[in-house]
């Protein structure tokens, strides 16, 4: 009898202890299982020290909540980008890029721990400390002048040529690099074929003096002597800044020390400048792009010193447009070019709506040349160059002249093809006929002559016929080859000939 009571107080016991169980178990659950969101939140910086022993900072702002987070990474001061496809794993915050880099943080004390992954096969790791959210505002907006033309300088009247560190050594570029390719450009004959600046790209600057004045950093000692070697061997040298505060590389860029910078320029004997977007594009809208522009075209105009003015903002805002106005000597009219078909292509043969506006003193740049960097094949680079010298394009030379195969000095220092790069009339190229796998440009040069380019866009060689009515000339033609270095004869009404994959026939016509 004794018993029910007994089992009856048993089952309200246990009864009780579930219910009470049921409720803690997943504050339980919890506390072991601590959320990961909660460890991230907030502003970190990341300092990584790059070549020239220049401070790279980047910013990760993140918010977090149960288990889930989002936000975005501030790279080089010059970009913001939102996280894409935020998770966690495990304990790591994992997500992705618009540029080409990932990253996995994870908390480490009072730190975060960071791997950042570039592509498939390298990393990095590094460490983010917490800061207040304000370190990551872009520096204060400065009033932009009203617009206004500046006055041509006079200079490049037919495309700027020379070479260009970016291509080849991107952030290796050094003092030891710019001297051994002034070296080349000349010892190679490709001086004498006309490539005559040696432009130094991102990654020289080395902040700023006591007195605001940009110094380079460790791996460019002295850049006057630097521009006196160049000068020396009969060559000029260009230099790179960005109307932001930093370049696209994280170095020092011009923001509100425009005219100091040209005079510095001037005074170290600058002949060049090429002047990217980059960080502008946190300070400044699309609609400032010009004023932005016109601020250090009308400091180079009163440097004291001839400077050839090259804009690079990748095409925004139709820069073709008003660039001139802004003093400019040439600007980019795409992103940047990579070395392969696809890239070169898909930009070289864009390029039909910029071509009224370009001219003497005053020209459209595809991106700077890839030649010989080792991702096309030669028929390819010749394609390359031909549409460039069609283009009426800048012909920037970026690759490792020291280290080039007979073919890519073949290919940059030909001289009939240069020519019709340099025809002083100045008139970009447009193509006149277009299909699936031939597409064929004509370019009108001073006294009368045409340029034609048959491009073969296919992996086969195909047999094209140049039927005269397509490219508007009339009576009997005499046609050279500008790669065989031939005339093939006169030719009446048309004209025909066969061409390699990717490959390209480059042909000079006279009555
Ligand atoms: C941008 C430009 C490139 C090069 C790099 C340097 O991407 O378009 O041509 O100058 O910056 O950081």
């Amino acid at each position: 009898m004794a018993m029910i009571p007994t089992v009856h107080a048993l089952n309200k016991y246990l009864k009780k202890r579930i219910f009470v169980l049921s409720f803690l178990f997943p504050l339980i659950a919890v506390a072991f299982k601590a959320d990961p969101s909660t460890d991230i939140s907030g502003t970190w910086r990341m300092d990584i020290v790059q070549r020239g022993n220049v401070k790279l900072s980047t910013y990760f702002i993140i918010h977090a909540d149960s288990g889930k987070f989002s936000g975005s990474v501030i790279i080089n001061g010059a970009v913001e980008l939102r996280f894409r496809n935020p998770h966690f794993e495990g304990n790591e915050a994992v997500f992705g890029t618009t540029w080409n880099r990932d990253y996995r943080l994870r908390r480490d004390g009072e730190k975060l721990h960071v791997t950042i992954v570039y592509g498939v096969n390298s990393s990095e790791q590094a460490y983010a400390t917490a800061v207040p959210e304000a370190e990551t505002k872009a520096p204060p907006f400065i009033q932009l002048p009203p617009l206004a033309v500046v006055p041509a300088n006079g200079l490049a009247k037919t495309p700027p040529m020379g070479w260009n560190s970016w291509n080849h050594f991107g952030g290796n570029v050094d003092d030891a690099v710019v001297r051994a390719a002034a070296d080349r450009l000349v010892s190679s004959g490709l001086a004498a074929a006309g490539y005559h600046y040696i432009n130094i790209d991102d990654c020289w600057e080395g902040g700023r003096d006591a007195n605001g004045n940009i110094v380079s950093n460790q791996k460019f000692p002295n850049m006057k002597a630097l521009a006196d070697y160049v000068h020396a061997r009969g060559l000029k040298l260009g230099i790179y800044s960005s109307p932001g505060p930093l370049t696209c590389g994280g170095y020092t860029g011009s923001y509100d020390h425009e005219e100091q910078d040209a005079k510095t320029y001037a005074s170290w004997g600058v002949d060049y400048l090429k002047y990217d977007w980059c960080s502008a594009e946190r300070i400044y809208t699309n609609d400032q792009l010009q004023a932005a522009y016109q601020k250090m075209g009308s400091a180079l105009a009163h440097c004291g010193r001839p400077i050839v003015y090259s804009l690079c903002e990748y095409g925004m805002a139709d820069v073709w447009q008003w660039g001139a106005a802004a003093g400019a000597n040439l600007w980019r009219t795409t992103g940047d070019i990579k070395d392969n078909w696809e890239s070169m292509s898909a930009i070289g043969f864009n390029q039909v709506k910029t071509a009224p506006f370009s001219g003497p003193g005053h020209w459209n740049d595809p991106d700077m040349l890839e030649v010989g960097n080792g991702g096309m094949s030669n028929a390819e680079y010749r394609t390359h160059f031909s549409l460039w010298c069609m283009l009426a394009a800048p012909l920037m030379a970026g690759n490792d002249l020291g280290k080039m195969s007979g073919e890519t000095l073949e290919i940059l220092s030909n001289k009939e093809a240069i020519a019709i790069d340099q025809d002083p009339l100045g008139q970009q190229g447009v193509p006149v006929m277009k299909n699936d796998s031939i597409q064929i440009w004509v370019r009108l040069l001073k006294h009368g002559a045409r340029a034609v380019a048959i491009f073969n866009t296919t992996k086969v060689v195909k047999t094209v016929v140049l039927d005269f009515l397509t490219i508007n000339v009339k009576g009997k033609q005499k046609i050279r080859d500008l790669w065989l270095h031939q005339n093939l004869g006169k030719f009446n009404v048309r004209f025909k000939t066969s061409v390699g994959p990717h490959c390209v026939a480059l042909l000079k016509l006279t009555r």
